[in-house]
């Protein structure tokens, strides 16, 4: 901007001096485009030939005035060659302003921007950290890479020679790398590396000496959990181990009963097991403090009880149904009356069965009971039985009653419901029947309480002779008898004879025809 103000002002001074001026023709600036800093190099800045001056060649960067070089061409020249010691302030656009050599007459023109690019090797990559080397997690980390020489810079950070890559908490802007919420993963060694290129083929590289941080965990909310431990018949021992999933150690774990410090340990690890004498049949409540420099932090208070397996052994079962009802699945349930501390196996004709098998699985719910599940098929035919011991002992085995298994043992009791379906069904056929007899003979009697010219037109009807066997149609008391005892004659049945009693209306009325009469009854 300054450049073309300074331009246009010396344009304006030239115009000023006389009225006769003459216009030079552009020049043209050309020349390497990258080189590398503090070389020598050459500009070659073209006027179109024809000139009767002398003619002032100079190098500048546009916007600016500062001037980078020149040359004068005598009459008939026309190309300026402009020697050059590249340093950083010739990194930029060039421009190259041609005008008279002292004449004013002639206006000055400017040739379009040579883009040169200077290259300075990046060097002395060091990190600058203000900051703590050791702090504890969830402060920031922030680091920069600062280089004594070197331009058009990328910037690479490792830790532990490892590149870190940019996320939402870890930013890397430029030479800056910024760790909002450190964590004791960014422990470790930092070095920053700095690369520029020349020419796109070499590559200049500059690492840092290495800076290390710290980050210290503070320790975590530790776990209580234990095992018990049988020295001899009379001695038994809690091992309990106290564990943080974090914290930077040496971290010191003590246990304490509900009133004080039973004991304490100091470690470069993140558990320690105590040794806590227990008697049997005792309750004691036991919790663990973990603590580093940080601070200190509880754990839950843990329940510690050992009761040796006794009482019987019981092994009970269920089963899913598949289609048809045919048993498919079997669980099979184990528990033991009394016991803290239960193991239990499975055996299936005495051999002891693994924790998985091609046709079941073992699924200990420790320490109420063992779920044995079976899927009922040629394989898994036996007799299987569980067994409990105590875990940190098998001196005492419970042994379970045992059961027999197989496919067709188990199916037989779908044969009893289908064979008890079948009956209420066979029954429900007969009751049926029932009725539709005792409806027949109900008619039956109602006929014979009719006139006997009624029954004579009714025997002339000839459809009626081949549904009703007239043989039995005298009044037979003893079937009557039996309809008659019936009184709690249900509702249907009722209902049944109302019926009747509207076909005997139709038929009074429909004498002639019989068939439809007889097609009525069929319906019904
Ligand atoms: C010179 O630089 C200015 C800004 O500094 C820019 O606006 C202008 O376009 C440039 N001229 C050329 C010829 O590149
Ligand atoms: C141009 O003028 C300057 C002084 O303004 C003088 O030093 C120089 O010798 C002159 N050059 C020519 C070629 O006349
Ligand atoms: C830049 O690289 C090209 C090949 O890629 C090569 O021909 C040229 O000489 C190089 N220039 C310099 C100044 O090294
Ligand atoms: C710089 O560090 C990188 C990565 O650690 C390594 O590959 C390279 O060789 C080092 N360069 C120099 C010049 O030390
Ligand atoms: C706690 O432990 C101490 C020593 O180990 C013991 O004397 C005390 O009886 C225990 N208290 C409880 C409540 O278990
Ligand atoms: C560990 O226990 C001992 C006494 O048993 C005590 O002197 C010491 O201060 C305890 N250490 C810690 C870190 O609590
Ligand atoms: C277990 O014994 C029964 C006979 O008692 C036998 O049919 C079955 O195949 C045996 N099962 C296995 C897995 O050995
Ligand atoms: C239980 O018995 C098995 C062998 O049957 C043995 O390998 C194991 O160590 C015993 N466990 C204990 C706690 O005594």
């Amino acid at each position: 901007m300054f450049g073309t103000v300074f331009l246009v002002f010396l344009g304006l001074c030239l115009c000023s001096k006389g009225s006769s001026q003459t216009v030079l023709g552009l020049p043209r600036l050309s020349g390497p485009s990258e080189v590398l800093v503090k070389t020598a190099i050459e500009l070659e800045c073209e006027v179109p030939p024809g000139s009767e001056e002398e003619i002032l060649l100079q190098i500048f960067k546009n916007g600016s005035s500062r001037l980078l070089g020149e040359v004068t061409l005598l009459v008939d020249e026309n190309v300026g060659v402009i020697p050059i010691w590249t340093s950083l302030i010739h990194d930029g656009e060039l421009q190259c302003v041609a005008s008279g050599q002292n004449n004013t007459e002639i206006l000055p023109t400017v040739s379009d921007t040579h883009r040169l690019k200077i290259v300075e090797p990046v060097k002395g990559a060091m990190i600058v950290h203000s900051g703590p080397a050791e702090f504890y997690e969830g402060d920031v980390l922030e680091l920069h890479c600062s280089l004594s020489a070197g331009n058009y810079q990328s910037y690479l950070w490792l830790l532990n020679g490892r590149p870190i890559s940019r996320s939402y908490d870890r930013h890397i802007e430029d030479a800056y790398l910024r760790i909002e919420k450190t964590t004791s993963k960014d422990s470790g060694s930092y070095t920053c590396m700095a690369t520029n290129i020349f020419n796109k083929t070499e590559v200049f590289v500059s690492n840092s000496s290495e800076v290390v941080i710290t980050v210290k965990d503070y320790v975590s909310d530790p776990d209580i959990s234990y095992t018990v431990l049988k020295e001899d018949p009379h001695n038994h021992f809690a091992m309990v181990t106290c564990q943080s999933t974090k914290g930077t150690p040496p971290i010191t774990f003590s246990l304490y009963n509900k009133t004080e410090l039973v004991a304490n340990m100091t470690t470069e690890e993140n558990r320690a097991t105590f040794k806590v004498p227990v008697d049997l049949d005792q309750e004691q409540s036991l919790q663990c403090q973990a603590a580093n420099e940080g601070g200190a932090r509880h754990s839950q208070f843990l329940r510690v009880y050992v009761e040796l397996v006794g009482g019987p052994a019981v092994m009970n079962h269920d089963y899913d149904t598949g289609e048809n009802y045919a048993i498919i699945g079997l669980r099979f349930y184990c528990k033991a009356e009394k016991g803290s501390h239960p193991r239990y196996q499975w055996f299936l004709n005495k051999t002891l069965l693994d924790e998985r098998g091609s046709f079941y699985y073992v699924h200990h719910q420790a320490p109420e009971r063992s779920i044995l599940l079976l899927a009922v098929g040629r394989s898994s035919a036996g007799t299987y039985h569980c067994e409990v011991t105590n875990s940190f002992d098998n001196t005492t085995t419970i042994r379970s009653n045992r059961r027999y298994i197989d496919k067709e043992v188990l199916n037989r009791l779908p044969f009893f419901v289908v064979l008890i379906v079948f009956g209420c069904f066979t029954t429900l056929i007969l009751l049926v029947s029932m009725c539709c007899c005792i409806g027949v003979v109900f008619r039956r009697r109602q006929y014979g309480d009719k006139s006997l010219l009624m029954l004579e037109m009714e025997r002339s009807v000839p459809a009626y002779e081949g549904e009703l066997d007239l043989s039995v149609y005298s009044e037979d008391p003893g079937v009557v008898e039996t309809a008659k005892g019936e009184e709690e004659f249900d509702q249907a049945s009722e209902a049944s004879v109302d019926e009747w009693a509207e076909i005997e209306r139709e038929k009074k009325t429909l004498e002639d025809e019989p068939v439809k009469v007889a097609m009525r009854m069929f319906a019904l």
